[in-house]
């Protein structure tokens, strides 16, 4: 891709989309979609600060979104790195140094790829956070980087200190976040770097809280008031309570770098988040002045640079995927490669449009990424190594049910115009019972397709009718009593989950996990919803004319509406509880408390751990999610750091309890 043109696109979607937001009061673009462009955007102009336009909405103050955060200045500026690309760079880099000194050793460190945060403490205590922003002002972002759980309130020396680190979003956490976002049809942050970035500027420090981002700790900021060397600083740093990237290495010369590199390198993909090099320190900080600065940046480190994570596969076939709504999607059948770890043999093509554009044909060699971590895709055709393929030629009949295929007026997707096709009736089946609907476990895609096949489930209610056939199902291959109780039991259950999931299940176009959550607030009832006309819903904050427009359209259909009376009959819950507590930082998580506690009695720090949510559990596991430890803490904080498990010590759990009441 080429970067400039991005950035002039993206300058020129948000500024009309600012203008049709302040000037017109005509939002053009979802928030969410706003959102992800300007994160794209600030991440692209960090990485390539030449290449920022003179009317980039991101300078601008008073803009919707840059409106929230105060500027802070650096009291020292927060300087990038130098890159290099291979071994021939780095030694250039290593020759340089050898100039000016002899005595250079090297620290080397992972580089996470996230976004860098100052932070400042007084007296042990955390009192602000910053961007780096230009590197000279960066924006205040402290009520977001306190939900970060690794980050301490209080340090365990009271110290006036500024550190430095990098505030990254796990792959555990990258994928929740867009698998939720692809539930909500919201668009897919492109990589964790993004979704931090969007993330820690975000307004609303709940969401950020829910993002759970994380961060590594790798400079103290005039770091020679304290010690000599960048290994002590981040001994240091681990000591008095940061949580510090433990692969970092001391190498002597270049020739024992760049064997780190290689073993980094191989290893990286095993590694919970993501990295994109190894930054490479001088390691004496008394060398470092006299080895110098440029303008950007220090002359005594750099940044070695990993190869991009893009592979080349031969595109063996094109077949089709028949979605719920019977939409079309092309999907290329790869010959399967490695890319960022793992096999893919398969890849979205989206639509005919998205093919036609990148002029994609079968047999071609072509270049293959992972899409926001998880989705696969095909970026671009190897066009030297193409050799007399024929252009694509989208479908005209269902692969399914062979009916007519046509796109539709002012949409890239091609419809099944056949509303019995059996691939949409499954699709809504199968999504009905998922995870992310109404969540009956055991009644899985496999599960659905033999129980539709067979006849014994064609509609939604057929789910909820199975008990009346659990002899005749005991006949079928792989349908053991036991199997057959469980199903049962688990499509009985379903019937107490919650409203919202079960208008999120029914398939109603517009209407994904977010806006059925919005719905039953505002019609807690199926008789409220059925009666809901389009103005009300429309005056709906996040509602708007086209989801508007569907759910009507939805339930005044005389067969929709038949249906649901069944289920409700059925005994389906239909009736929205209003449950609101509100999620307190302890809830939900597993807590081992360690260590003598000074503060509270053991039983109290327990009551108060659960009070709010939490569960205590007497041993440190992959389970864990946070360590309390007290004084003279032994084996179970060793196990909880080799882990990389979260821990507090008590005056910081304090912190946490108080500042949540
Ligand atoms: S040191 C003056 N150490 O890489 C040098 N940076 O341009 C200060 N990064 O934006 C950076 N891991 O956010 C340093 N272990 C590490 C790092 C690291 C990631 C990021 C940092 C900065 C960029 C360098």
């Amino acid at each position: 891709m080429d970067i400039k043109q991005r950035i002039q696109t993206l300058v020129d979607l948000i500024n009309q989309a600012n203008h049709a937001y302040h000037a017109l009061d005509k939002p053009t673009m979802s928030d969410q979609q706003y959102d992800a462009y300007l994160a794209e955007l600030i991440d692209l102009e960090q990485r390539h600060p030449e290449l920022k336009l003179p009317d980039t909405p991101t300078e601008k103050i008073g803009g919707v979104v840059l409106d929230g955060f105060q500027k802070i200045e650096h009291r020292v500026p927060m300087m990038s790195l130098s890159n290099v690309f291979n071994e021939d760079e780095l030694r250039l880099f290593d020759e340089r140094i050898n100039k000016i000194t002899s005595e250079a050793s090297y620290v080397s460190e992972l580089k996470i790829d996230g976004l860098a945060i100052s932070m400042t403490y007084e007296k042990g205590r955390f009192t602000r956070a910053a961007t780096r922003g230009d590197g000279i002002t960066g924006e205040d972002v402290t009520s977001n980087v306190k939900t970060i759980k690794s980050l301490p309130l209080v340090l365990k020396e009271a110290w006036d200190i500024e550190v430095r680190g990098e505030v990254f979003m796990p792959h555990k956490s990258f994928k929740a976040v867009n698998q939720e976002r692809m539930t909500n049809n919201e668009p897919l942050f492109a990589n964790p770097r993004n979704a931090a970035a969007g993330t820690i500027r975000q307004l609303d420090s709940k969401i950020v809280a829910s993002r759970r981002l994380d961060m590594f700790v790798y400079a103290i900021v005039e770091a020679q008031q304290y010690v000599e060397t960048q290994e002590e600083a981040l001994i240091l740093l681990d000591k008095i309570g940061f949580k510090v990237n433990p692969d970092y290495h001391v190498c002597n010369d270049v020739n024992d770098l760049i064997e780190r590199i290689h073993a980094y390198d191989k290893r990286r993909h095993t590694l919970p988040y993501d990295t994109d090099g190894v930054v490479i320190k001088v390691n004496q900080f008394r060398l470092h002045d006299p080895i110098g600065y440029t303008v950007k940046s220090p002359k005594w480190a750099t940044a070695y640079k990993f190869a991009a994570e893009q592979m080349e596969t031969r595109l063996n076939a094109i077949t089709f995927q028949i979605g719920r709504s019977g939409v079309v999607t092309p999907v290329a059948e790869l010959e399967p490669v490695m890319v960022s770890g793992s096999r893919v043999s398969r890849a979205t093509l989206h639509n005919e449009d998205y093919i036609k554009a990148k002029d994609i044909r079968i047999g071609d060699t072509v270049i293959v990424h992972k899409a926001g971590e998880i989705i696969p895709e095909v970026l671009a055709v190897v066009m030297s190594k193409r050799d007399g393929q024929k252009p694509f030629m989208m479908i005209d009949a269902c692969p399914v049910c062979g009916s007519e295929v046509r796109r539709k007026e002012g949409e890239a997707d091609h419809y099944c115009l056949n509303p019995e096709c059996p691939a949409k009736k499954t699709y809504a089946l199968i999504h009905f019972a998922s995870r992310v609907a109404m969540d009956i476990d055991t009644l899985g895609e496999k599960v659905v397709e033999t129980l539709h096949t067979l006849g014994y489930v064609q509609t939604i209610p057929d789910i909820y009718k199975l008990k009346q056939h659990a002899n005749a199902l005991e006949d079928l291959p792989g349908f053991g009593t036991k199997k057959i109780d469980k199903l049962l039991q688990a499509i009985e259950d379903s019937k107490r989950q919650s409203f919202d999931r079960l208008l999120f299940g029914l398939g109603i176009k517009h209407v994904g996990a977010k806006v059925a959550k919005i719905l039953v607030r505002h019609y807690p009832t199926l008789e409220a919803l059925m009666e809901a006309d389009f103005e009300d819903l429309k005056n709906i904050f996040d509602i708007g004319d086209m989801i508007a427009a569907s759910v009507v359209d939805y339930f005044q259909n005389e067969h929709n509406r038949a249906m649901l009376q069944e289920l409700k009959a059925l005994g389906l819950n239909m009736t929205h509880q209003t449950e609101q507590v509100k999620a307190h930082p302890l809830n939900n998580l597993t807590v081992v408390l360690t260590g003598k506690l000074a503060l509270y009695t053991r039983d109290q720090a327990t009551a108060l751990i659960e009070k709010h949510g939490g569960k205590v559990s007497s041993s440190v596991s992959a389970k864990t999610d946070l360590v309390i430890a007290g004084g003279e803490a032994g084996s179970k904080l060793k196990k909880a750091n080799e882990l990389g498990i979260t821990i507090m010590d008590e005056a910081a759990f304090k912190v946490m309890i108080d500042d949540n009441q």
